[in-house]
Protein backbone atom coordinates (compact mmCIF):
# COMPACT_ATOMS: atom_id res chain seq x y z
CA UNK A 1 0.00 0.00 0.00
CA UNK A 2 1.49 3.43 -1.32
CA UNK A 3 0.21 6.61 -0.31
CA UNK A 4 -1.32 7.07 -3.22
CA UNK A 5 -2.87 3.79 -3.28
CA UNK A 6 -6.63 5.08 -1.96
CA UNK A 7 -6.59 8.26 -4.43
CA UNK A 8 -5.48 5.93 -7.39
CA UNK A 9 -8.38 3.16 -6.01
CA UNK A 10 -10.92 6.28 -6.23
CA UNK A 11 -10.16 7.61 -9.97
CA UNK A 12 -10.58 3.63 -10.42
CA UNK A 13 -13.89 3.63 -9.32
CA UNK A 14 -15.06 6.74 -10.78
CA UNK A 15 -14.07 6.06 -13.70
CA UNK A 16 -16.34 3.10 -13.70
CA UNK A 17 -19.51 6.01 -14.00
CA UNK A 18 -17.53 7.53 -17.16
CA UNK A 19 -20.37 9.11 -19.72
CA UNK A 20 -17.97 8.05 -22.57
CA UNK A 21 -20.02 6.55 -25.70
CA UNK A 22 -18.77 8.51 -28.29
CA UNK A 23 -14.73 8.60 -27.65
CA UNK A 24 -14.72 4.85 -26.02
CA UNK A 25 -12.48 6.46 -23.97
CA UNK A 26 -12.91 5.88 -19.74
CA UNK A 27 -10.99 8.49 -17.52
CA UNK A 28 -11.27 8.40 -13.85
CA UNK A 29 -9.65 10.56 -11.65
CA UNK A 30 -9.74 11.99 -7.90
CA UNK A 31 -8.02 14.44 -5.86
CA UNK A 32 -7.53 14.75 -2.07
CA UNK A 33 -8.27 17.79 -0.03
CA UNK A 34 -6.08 18.99 2.96
CA UNK A 35 -9.55 17.84 4.88
CA UNK A 36 -8.77 14.32 4.59
CA UNK A 37 -11.71 13.88 1.73
CA UNK A 38 -11.28 12.36 -1.67
CA UNK A 39 -13.25 13.49 -4.61
CA UNK A 40 -13.53 11.38 -7.53
CA UNK A 41 -14.80 12.07 -11.11
CA UNK A 42 -15.48 10.80 -14.61
CA UNK A 43 -15.34 12.05 -17.58
CA UNK A 44 -18.70 13.10 -18.74
CA UNK A 45 -19.19 13.63 -23.06
CA UNK A 46 -21.97 15.24 -24.69
CA UNK A 47 -23.38 14.51 -28.38
CA UNK A 48 -21.88 17.65 -29.36
CA UNK A 49 -19.03 17.02 -27.98
CA UNK A 50 -17.29 20.40 -27.45
CA UNK A 51 -19.60 20.51 -23.95
CA UNK A 52 -17.74 17.26 -22.91
CA UNK A 53 -15.83 17.86 -19.45
CA UNK A 54 -13.13 15.47 -18.60
CA UNK A 55 -12.58 13.64 -15.31
CA UNK A 56 -10.24 16.07 -13.74
CA UNK A 57 -12.33 19.00 -13.75
CA UNK A 58 -15.12 16.85 -12.90
CA UNK A 59 -13.14 16.25 -9.27
CA UNK A 60 -11.92 19.65 -8.97
CA UNK A 61 -15.63 20.97 -9.02
CA UNK A 62 -17.16 18.33 -6.88
CA UNK A 63 -14.42 19.65 -4.72
CA UNK A 64 -14.74 23.41 -4.80
CA UNK A 65 -18.61 23.23 -5.01
CA UNK A 66 -18.21 21.02 -1.64
CA UNK A 67 -16.36 24.09 0.23
CA UNK A 68 -13.00 22.33 0.06
CA UNK A 69 -9.47 24.76 -0.85
CA UNK A 70 -6.27 22.95 -1.09
CA UNK A 71 -5.58 19.72 -1.94
CA UNK A 72 -2.24 17.67 -1.70
CA UNK A 73 -2.74 14.98 -4.67
CA UNK A 74 -4.78 14.14 -7.94
CA UNK A 75 -4.56 10.84 -9.62
CA UNK A 76 -5.96 10.18 -13.66
CA UNK A 77 -6.64 6.53 -14.43
CA UNK A 78 -7.34 5.14 -17.71
CA UNK A 79 -7.72 1.89 -19.68
CA UNK A 80 -4.42 2.71 -21.74
CA UNK A 81 -0.83 1.13 -21.97
CA UNK A 82 0.79 4.78 -22.05
CA UNK A 83 -0.50 6.35 -19.49
CA UNK A 84 -2.78 9.61 -19.56
CA UNK A 85 -1.64 12.82 -18.35
CA UNK A 86 -4.24 15.85 -17.90
CA UNK A 87 -5.07 18.05 -21.03
CA UNK A 88 -4.07 21.50 -21.24
CA UNK A 89 -7.35 23.13 -20.14
CA UNK A 90 -7.25 20.74 -16.96
CA UNK A 91 -3.96 21.68 -16.18
CA UNK A 92 -4.51 24.86 -16.43
CA UNK A 93 -7.58 24.44 -13.65
CA UNK A 94 -5.52 22.01 -11.37
CA UNK A 95 -2.50 24.79 -10.94
CA UNK A 96 -5.44 27.08 -10.25
CA UNK A 97 -6.86 25.53 -7.71
CA UNK A 98 -3.48 22.75 -6.18
CA UNK A 99 -0.95 24.42 -7.82
CA UNK A 100 2.22 22.13 -7.14
CA UNK A 101 1.02 18.98 -6.61
CA UNK A 102 1.85 15.55 -7.49
CA UNK A 103 0.11 14.16 -10.38
CA UNK A 104 -0.59 10.68 -10.17
CA UNK A 105 -1.09 8.85 -13.97
CA UNK A 106 -1.92 5.23 -13.76
CA UNK A 107 -3.50 2.28 -15.63
CA UNK A 108 -5.67 -0.70 -15.13
CA UNK A 109 -2.56 -3.19 -15.11
CA UNK A 110 -1.02 -1.27 -12.21
CA UNK A 111 1.52 0.61 -14.39
CA UNK A 112 1.78 4.32 -12.37
CA UNK A 113 4.57 7.09 -12.31
CA UNK A 114 3.77 10.34 -10.77
CA UNK A 115 4.84 13.94 -11.84
CA UNK A 116 4.72 17.25 -10.08
CA UNK A 117 2.66 19.93 -12.00
CA UNK A 118 5.84 22.18 -12.45
CA UNK A 119 6.69 19.91 -15.01
CA UNK A 120 3.67 19.31 -17.10
CA UNK A 121 2.52 23.23 -16.28
CA UNK A 122 6.30 24.91 -16.67
CA UNK A 123 5.33 28.05 -17.41
CA UNK A 124 1.62 29.07 -16.12
CA UNK A 125 -0.42 31.90 -16.13
CA UNK A 126 -2.44 32.30 -12.68
CA UNK A 127 -3.01 35.48 -10.52
CA UNK A 128 0.54 36.20 -10.07
CA UNK A 129 0.10 37.31 -13.59
CA UNK A 130 -2.94 39.73 -12.79
N1 LIG B 1 -10.28 13.11 -21.08
C1 LIG B 1 -10.29 13.24 -19.73
O1 LIG B 1 -11.31 13.01 -19.07
N2 LIG B 1 -9.15 13.66 -19.13
C2 LIG B 1 -7.97 13.90 -19.77
O2 LIG B 1 -7.01 14.34 -19.15
C3 LIG B 1 -7.86 13.59 -21.19
C4 LIG B 1 -9.14 13.43 -21.92
C5 LIG B 1 -11.51 12.65 -21.73
C6 LIG B 1 -12.23 13.68 -22.55
C7 LIG B 1 -12.98 12.81 -23.52
O3 LIG B 1 -14.18 12.38 -22.92
C8 LIG B 1 -12.09 11.60 -23.72
O4 LIG B 1 -11.19 11.60 -22.64
C9 LIG B 1 -11.33 11.59 -25.02
O5 LIG B 1 -10.63 12.77 -25.20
Amino acid sequence: MTEHDALIEAAQRSRENAHAPYSNFRVGAALRANSGRIFGGCNVENATYGLTVCAERVAIFKAISEGERGFDAIAVVTDTDTLTPPCGACRQLIWEFCGDVPVILSNLKGKTETLQMRELFPKPFDSSNL
